[in-house]
């Protein structure tokens, strides 16, 4: 093999790397509900959806968290605001199961 086909082949490979790396796989989705939809606007713009959803927190501190959120910026109806509080600490209350980190690379199962 030439030196130039070799060197294509690595930037193949490389570029190949890059793109696969790209794909949001392990970008945790936020589950679904009525307001899964606003949620994911509201709250996905300056973060994904991994800092929601390792969160274990009670219905009070959900409230505490959006209002912050809504502080710092998130663009939310205040319509919408209990919805979402509700939304949240349902499905990331204290005694749900722990977040469990999806791992990115390639693990050995
Ligand atoms: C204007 C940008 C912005 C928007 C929109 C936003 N956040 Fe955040 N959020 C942040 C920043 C900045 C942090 C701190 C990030 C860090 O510590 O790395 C953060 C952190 C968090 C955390 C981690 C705990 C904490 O307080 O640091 C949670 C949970 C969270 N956001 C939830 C939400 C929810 C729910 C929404 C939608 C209502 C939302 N965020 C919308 C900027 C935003």
């Amino acid at each position: 093999m030439s030196k130039l086909k070799l060197l294509a082949l690595c930037v193949f490979a490389f570029c190949l790397g890059v793109f696969a790396s790209e794909q949001p796989s392990g970008v945790p989705e936020l589950p679904p509900g009525a307001i899964q939809n606003k949620a994911r606007t509201a709250c996905t713009t300056c973060h994904d959806a991994h800092i929601i959803v390792q969160q274990r927190l009670s219905k009070a501190a959900w409230g505490k968290e959006v209002d912050k959120m809504i502080k710092w910026g998130a663009i939310v109806n205040p319509s919408d605001r209990d919805a979402l509080v509700e939304y949240f600490s349902t499905n990331f209350a204290p005694d749900k199961p722990a977040y469990v980190a999806q791992r990115s690379a390639p693990s050995k199962r």
